[in-house]
This record gives C-alpha cells, structure tokens and sequence, in this order.
C-alpha cells in the first residue's frame, strides 16, 4: 500500500495497525499461535479476532495478553501445554538488519523469550521507527531477581552503562514473575549473541532484554510506503 500524495503521513498508531492486520498472514488455520505483548501486538491481536474460529487459539506473553485475548474470545493454553508452536508474533523496542531485537519496554521480556524460544518462527512487527544499525539507544531493560538489582547494576556501570530500577507509581515495578526491571542506558551493543550470553549468566539476571538467541525471522515493518517485508 502507497501513501497517495497530499493525503497526510500515516500515524506511528496507524503503522502498528496495518503491520498487525499483515501479521495473520503468518498464522496457521487450526493450529496454536504465540502472541506477544504491547500497543503493536494489541493491534494483532485485535485483528486476530477476525479469525478465531479457524484457530486453536494461543500462547500468551503477559497477563495484559492474556486479557486482551480472551476478552475478544480467542482461547488461551498454558506454555506448557503446547510442545511447539509454529510462529510467534511481536513487537520490538529496536530490530537491527540481523533480526536482533532488543525488547522489555513493557515489561514482559522473560515469558516472550520463553514463548519465542518454543516456536519455530519470530515475526516481529513494528513500525519502522524501530529498525537500527546498532541496538542500544533504547534503554536496555533486564529482569532481575530484586536481591541481585544493586550488584547488577554496579556490573553495568562497569561495563560504561547507566542502570536505574523501573518505577511505576513510586515503587519498583513488580513483573509478571513478581520480580524487577533494570533499564540500562549508555551501551552500544555491537555483538548482541555475545552480549546475551553474557549477562545472562550474571547471577540474580532473570532475562535480558537482547534477544538475539531468539532473533526474528522475518519483520513486517510499517513504513509511509506500506507494510515492508525484511527476512534474516
Ligand atoms: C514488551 C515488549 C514490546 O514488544 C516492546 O516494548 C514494543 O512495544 P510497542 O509495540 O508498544 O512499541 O518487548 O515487553
């Protein structure tokens, strides 16, 4: 689809919903699908709705998820449940030309890296404010275990970077998994499989938020030319 001229720029919320409508042509009729979590997978999920008597229904990243999915009557099984699933759906903070995303802005890192890693295929969907040389200049968020946060923290000082806990009305805001957020800025991360490597063996490191081991295969990117499909 082409923006005609004199007609005004699609929206950053127009670009997630036209890269989440795009996103079901990547979902199997009668099969599970992972569904992520955020504004750009509220937009699929939505759209899923449309077709979910042809589905099994999904696994889901969050309890936001979770509730938007069954709110709109679209069934959802316990990870596991479900051996494998063949695509998993959602969105990124920044995707770089490899398919290496850095994830977490809302909170759900670890269940969407458990989800990715059981299906065989990461669609990621984002509008292309997203897309990056280099990942790092979106504040690099990593769950911890709440004793570990200050260790974790001097260890990215050390490394250059700058890590404050995640607050939300005052307190630190509890995940999902009853744990905390570190967002870390200050990092160039040149070597995304090293960096995750790394820092996920940081004892008290819950997940981090580079998710390169779990890369995405394919984006479906929202642009003013309409939805662009990058392989990897
Ligand atoms: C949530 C995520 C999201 O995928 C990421 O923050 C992008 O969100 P949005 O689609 O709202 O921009 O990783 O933990």
């Amino acid at each position: 689809m082409s923006t005609p001229q004199n007609v005004h720029p699609l929206t950053q919320d127009e670009l997630k919903t036209l890269v989440g409508q795009a996103a079901l042509q990547f979902v199997l009729p009668g099969e599970v699908v992972g569904v992520g979590t955020g504004s750009t997978v509220n937009k699929f999920i939505d759209a899923l709705a449309s077709m979910k008597e042809q589905i099994k229904g999904a696994v889901s990243s969050s309890v936001a998820s979770t509730q938007r999915l069954q709110a709109l009557g679209i069934k959802v099984f316990e990870a596991a449940d479900v051996q494998s699933l063949s695509v998993y759906i959602d969105g990124a903070d920044e995707i770089d030309h490899q398919g290496y995303m850095l994830k977490g802005g809302g909170a759900a890192l670890t269940r969407e890296k458990i989800v990715a890693a059981q299906s065989k295929m990461f669609v990621c969907i984002a509008d292309e404010s997203k897309l990056v040389d280099v990942l790092g200049a979106f504040p690099l968020p990593v769950e911890v275990i709440p004793m570990a946060a200050a260790r974790v923290m001097r260890q990215f000082a050390a490394m250059g970077g700058m890590a404050k806990v995640r607050l939300k009305d005052g307190q630190a805001l509890v995940t999902d998994n009853g744990q905390h957020i570190v967002d870390v800025t200050g990092l160039t991360i040149h070597d995304p499989l090293q960096f995750e490597t790394e820092v996920s063996q940081w004892p008290g490191v819950v997940t981090v938020g580079v998710f390169a081991h779990q890369k995405a295969q394919v984006c479906l990117l929202g642009s003013a030319d309409g939805v662009k499909i990058l392989r990897f």
